[in-house]
C-alpha cells in the first residue's frame, strides 16, 4: 500500500520530472527564449560544485554552514555584524555548541569565507535567508530584516541564482513580499531566478538530531525552483519534503511551533490543576506517556522562551486577521503561558510563607539557569528575565547561576539586567540565600549540591526528580 506522504511525494516527483523534460526537450517559444541553464545548474547542485551562499550566521545560519561545507560546496557567508564576520574568519565561534576547531577546520579546508560585502552575492549559485524574523512592540511580524536583506540582494542578483528563504514567516511572504523586490530590476522568478522557501527546523543543543539528520520541506515558485531547491538540500540533509508552494511549506514550519506553543499551554494548564489537587503533573505525563499510541509528551515550564515558540504562532495570528478569521487556540495558549512566571513567583511566594513565615520582601533568591532552554547560551525570550523582574518587584534580591551565560548581554527587552554575572556555586553562596529557583535545568549544574544547601529549592523543571533527589527542601511549581 503506498501512504499519502509517499503519494504526495510520487506526485511532486512527476511535476519536477516533466519541468525537466520540458527544460531539456521543449526548444520552442519561453524555454527557447530562455537565458538560463536550469540543467546546467541542477548538474551542479548534484555535483556539489556549486559555490552556496548563506546570510545570516547566527544559530540557524552557522550551523547550515557547517552542513553544506561538509557535504563538499564551497560557502560564501554573509553577516551585517562585521565582528561575526571577523570572528569566523579568524576560525572562532561565537556560539557555544557550535566548536571553535570546527570553525577552524572549515577556514583550513579553504571552501568557507565569510563576508560583510553583498556586492558578493553574484559568486553564488544559491542564496540562502537565515536572519531574524522578530514581533514588533505591537506583537505584529517584523520582517524589517529579511526586507532589509532581500532589497540588498536585488540589485546583485544574477540570472541563473536560487534564492531560498529559511527565516520562519507567515505564508505569503515568499511570493508576497520578496518576489517584488527581486523583480524589480527586471529579471523574473521561475525564468531568470528561482525562488523557494524551506523552513529551517534547527534545535540547537540537540545531539540527536544535528541539522543534516533533519528532514528539509521545501516549496518553490514554480516546478523549476522546486526541482533545484530539492536538489541541492538532497545533498546535504537526510531527505527532502517537496510541498505544492512556497505557502505550504511557510504554513508547515508555523503548523510545527503553534503545535508545541498549544500543547506546552495545554500541560501549563493540568499542572495547575494537578498541584491544587496534590498530584503531580510530571507523574501524570510520564504514567500517560507510556500509552503507545494517541499520546505525546509535553512538558510545563516557567513560561516559554527563545526566537520560536513565542513568536512564530503570531505570525499566523496577524496573517489570519487579513481573512477575517481569529486564531483563538493560539491566543489562548499565549495567554496560558505568558502567566506560568507569574504563577512560579506564587508558589515561592507560597512557600516562603509557609516554610518560614516570610514574605517575597527582602529574601535572597538564587535563579539557576536564564538561557531559554538547557545546555545552550541564548537568552532570547527567556522567562528568567520576567522572573527576575516580578520577584524584584516583590522586594527580593535576585542573583543568577548559568555556566551558559557568565554575563548578561545589554538587550533592548532587559536594559536593566545588563552586565550582571553568573556567582559561583558554593556552598557559602547557597546557604547565603533564602531560595533557589530552577528556571533552566542545565546538566552541568550540581543539584544535589543546591538541594542540600539551600533551605527552599522551587523546581519548574522537575531537574531534581530526573537527577533522583528527593528532599523535603524541594517544592515543584
Ligand atoms: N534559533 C532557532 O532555534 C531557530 C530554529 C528554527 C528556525 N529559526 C528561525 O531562523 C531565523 C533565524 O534565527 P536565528 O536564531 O538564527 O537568528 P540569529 O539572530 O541567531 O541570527 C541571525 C543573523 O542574521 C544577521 N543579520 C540580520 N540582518 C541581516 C541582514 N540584513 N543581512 C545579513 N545578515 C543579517 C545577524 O547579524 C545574525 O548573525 C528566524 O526566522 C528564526 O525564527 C530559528
Amino acid at each position: 500500500m503506498v501512504s499519502n506522504a509517499a503519494a504526495d511525494k510520487a506526485d511532486m516527483q512527476r511535476d519536477m520530472k516533466a519541468s525537466r523534460t520540458a527544460s531539456r526537450g521543449d526548444k520552442s517559444g519561453a524555454a527557447a527564449a530562455r537565458a538560463v541553464d536550469v540543467e546546467a545548474l541542477h548538474r551542479r547542485f548534484m555535483a556539489r560544485e556549486a559555490t552556496i551562499g548563506v546570510i545570516g550566521l547566527g544559530y540557524v545560519g552557522l550551523p547550515l554552514v557547517g552542513a553544506i561545507l561538509d557535504s563538499g560546496f564551497a560557502v560564501l557567508g554573509f553577516d551585517i555584524d562585521a565582528e561575526k564576520v571577523a570572528q569566523l574568519n579568524a576560525g572562532r565561534s561565537y556560539i557555544r555548541h557550535i566548536p571553535a576547531n570546527a570553525v577552524a577546520g572549515w577556514r583550513r579546508a579553504g571552501r568557507f569565507n565569510a563576508v560583510a560585502d553583498f556586492a558578493r552575492l553574484g559568486e553564488v549559485d544559491a542564496i540562502l535567508i537565515c536572519v531574524p524574523t522578530p514581533l514588533t512592540r505591537h506583537r505584529e511580524p517584523d520582517l524589517a530584516y529579511v526586507v532589509g536583506t532581500t532589497e540588498a540582494i536585488a540589485p546583485q542578483l544574477r540570472p541563473g541564482q536560487l534564492v531560498v528563504l529559511e527565516s520562519t514567516t507567515y505564508p505569503g511572504t515568499t511570493r508576497e513580499v520578496m518576489q517584488p523586490i527581486l523583480e524589480r530590476g527586471g529579471l523574473k522568478s521561475g525564468i531568470d531566478f528561482f525562488l523557494a522557501y524551506s523552513p529551517e527546523r534547527e534545535d540547537p543543543g540537540n545531539t540527536q538530531f544535528s541539522t543534516t539528520k533533519i528532514p528539509k520541506v521545501v516549496g518553490g515558485d514554480g516546478p523549476d525552483a522546486l526541482r533545484l531547491v530539492t536538489a541541492l538540500y538532497d545533498q546535504f540533509v537526510s531527505g527532502t519534503i517537496p510541498v505544492s508552494s512556497p505557502e505550504t511549506a511557510e504554513a508547515v514550519k508555523l503548523t510545527e511551533n503553534i503545535f508545541r506553543a498549544v500543547n506546552i499551554a495545554l500541560v501549563n494548564e493540568l499542572k495547575m490543576v494537578y498541584a491544587a489537587m496534590g498530584i503531580d503533573v510530571w507523574e501524570v505525563i510520564k504514567a500517560a506517556s507510556t500509552k503507545p499510541f494517541g499520546f505525546m509528551p509535553f512538558y510545563p515550564g516557567p513560561g516559554l522562551g527563545g526566537h520560536c515558540i513565542p513568536i512564530d504562532p503570531f505570525y499566523l495570528t496577524w496573517k489570519a486577521r487579513e481573512y477575517d478569521i481569529s486564531t483563538r487556540f493560539i491566543e489562548l495558549a499565549g495567554e496560558v503561558n505568558t502567566r506560568m512566571p507569574h504563577y512560579v513567583v506564587e508558589r515561592l511566594a507560597g512557600a516562603l510563607n509557609e516554610r518560614f513565615g516570610k514574605g517575597v520582601k527582602g529574601t535572597r533568591i538564587l535563579l539557576l539557569g536564564i538561557a531559554y532552554k538547557k545546555n545552550v547560551d541564548d537568552i532570547r525570550e527567556s522567562p528568567a528575565f520576567r522572573l527576575m523582574e516580578l520577584i524584584e518587584a516583590r522586594g527580593a534580591t535576585v542573583a543568577y547561576h548559568d555556566p551558559y551565560v557568565p554575563e548578561i548581554p545589554l538587550s533592548r527587552e532587559h536594559k536593566e539586567f545588563a552586565g550582571r554575572r553568573s556567582v559561583a556555586l558554593t556552598p557559602a553562596a547557597l546557604r547565603d540565600c533564602d531560595a533557589a529557583l530552577i528556571c533552566t535545568d542545565h546538566d552541568e549544574v550540581d543539584y544535589r549540591l543546591v538541594a542540600e544547601c539551600c533551605p527552599l529549592l522551587v523546581d519548574t523543571r522537575n531537574a531534581c526528580a530526573h537527577a533522583g533527589i528527593a528532599a523535603a527542601s524541594i517544592v515543584k511549581a
